[in-house]
C-alpha cells in the first residue's frame, strides 16, 4: 500500500517531484510526470484546476500565458480550446507539441506505476467541480495511491466529505500557532509548509511528528537545504530535482 513514508530521524526523506521533473520538462507536463516517475522519486506533484465546461486540467497558474502558447484564465476557458495548446515550447523547442494535460491523462500514466500521486487542487473549486475530481480518481482506483493536497482548506473540507477515504494534506505558506490543532480540524495526514517557514522549527515537527502527521515542505532544490531539512527530522522535500535528490539521499 502507498503510504507516506514517516521516516523517522536516522532516515532519508521521501523525495516529492514537484510539477513532475520539472527542471528537466516543462512543468505539469506529461513529459515532466513520465521523467518524475522514472527518476526514482516517491511522490510526483501536480496541480489541478477546472475549465470553464467543468474538466480538471493540470496547470499552476491561474491563466495559461506563461506555460503554454494560449492566453486567459483557467477557469474562462473552455477545453476544446486547451486541447490544441502547446505547453512545452516556454520551456524548450524539444519539448514542442507536448498539450496541456488533462487530470484523466495523468492518471493514466501513474496508474500502476510505484510513486504517490501528490495532487495539488488550486482553490476556489466548486463541490460540482470537486465531484469530478474525486470522481476521476475513483474510476481510475487511484483513492489509494493520492495524497491530495490544497492551500484552500474549503477544498479540503469538501474532499473530506465527497470522500473520506482520500488521504489529504494542507499546504501552508507560514505556520499556524498550533499547527496540531489546525491538522485535526481537517483531517489531514500532511502538513506541508513553505521550507523558510520551517528553519529552526524542530518544536512544529515533533509536534506535528507525535499527532502522526507528516510534515512534507515545499519546494527545494539546494543540496545544502536538503540537508538542513532532513536533520530536522521533515518526512518528505518537495523539489524540482527529483532525480538529484534521489541520489543525494543515496550519498548522505
Ligand atoms: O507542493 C507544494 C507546492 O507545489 C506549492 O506551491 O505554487 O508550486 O503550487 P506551488
Ligand atoms: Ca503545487
Amino acid at each position: 500500500e502507498p503510504v507516506i513514508r514517516p521516516v523517522g530521524p536516522a532516515s532519508t526523506p521521501a523525495v516529492v517531484a514537484h510539477r513532475g521533473y520539472s527542471a528537466v520538462a516543462p512543468e505539469n507536463t506529461l513529459a515532466a510526470v513520465e521523467s518524475a516517475l522514472r527518476s526514482g522519486a516517491d511522490y510526483v506533484e501536480v496541480d489541478v484546476a477546472s475549465s470553464a465546461d467543468g474538466v480538471p486540467i493540470i496547470l499552476h497558474d491561474n491563466t495559461l500565458d506563461r506555460t503554454t502558447d494560449g492566453t486567459g484564465a483557467l477557469p474562462s476557458v473552455t477545453s476544446d480550446y486547451i486541447e490544441g495548446l502547446d505547453a512545452g515550447t516556454w520551456f524548450s523547442t524539444a519539448f514542442s507539441g507536448q498539450p496541456v494535460p488533462t487530470l484523466l491523462d495523468v492518471l493514466a500514466l501513474v496508474k500502476g506505476r510505484a510513486p504517490v500521486l501528490l495532487l495539488e487542487v488550486k482553490g476556489p473549486e466548486t463541490r460540482a467541480e470537486l465531484e469530478v475530481i474525486v470522481g476521476q480518481l475513483r474510476d481510475e482506483g487511484l483513492i489509494e495511491q493520492t495524497l491530495l493536497q490544497s492551500f484552500d482548506v474549503n477544498v479540503l473540507r469538501d474532499v473530506r466529505a465527497i470522500e473520506p477515504e482520500l488521504r489529504l494534506g494542507l499546504l501552508r505558506s507560514s505556520i499556524d500557532a498550533d499547527p496540531v490543532a489546525v491538522a485535526r480540524d481537517l483531517g489531514v495526514v500532511a502538513y506541508n509548509p513553505a521550507w523558510t517557514a520551517l528553519q529552526n522549527r524542530t518544536d512544529v515537527i515533533d509536534d506535528l511528528h507525535a499527532a502522526e502527521i507528516a510534515v512534507m515542505p515545499y519546494t527545494i532544490d539546494d543540496a545544502s537545504q536538503w540537508e538542513i531539512l532532513r536533520d530536522l527530522g521533515v518526512d518528505g522535500i518537495i523539489t524540482n530535482r527529483p532525480g538529484a535528490l534521489v541520489g543525494w539521499n543515496e550519498r548522505h
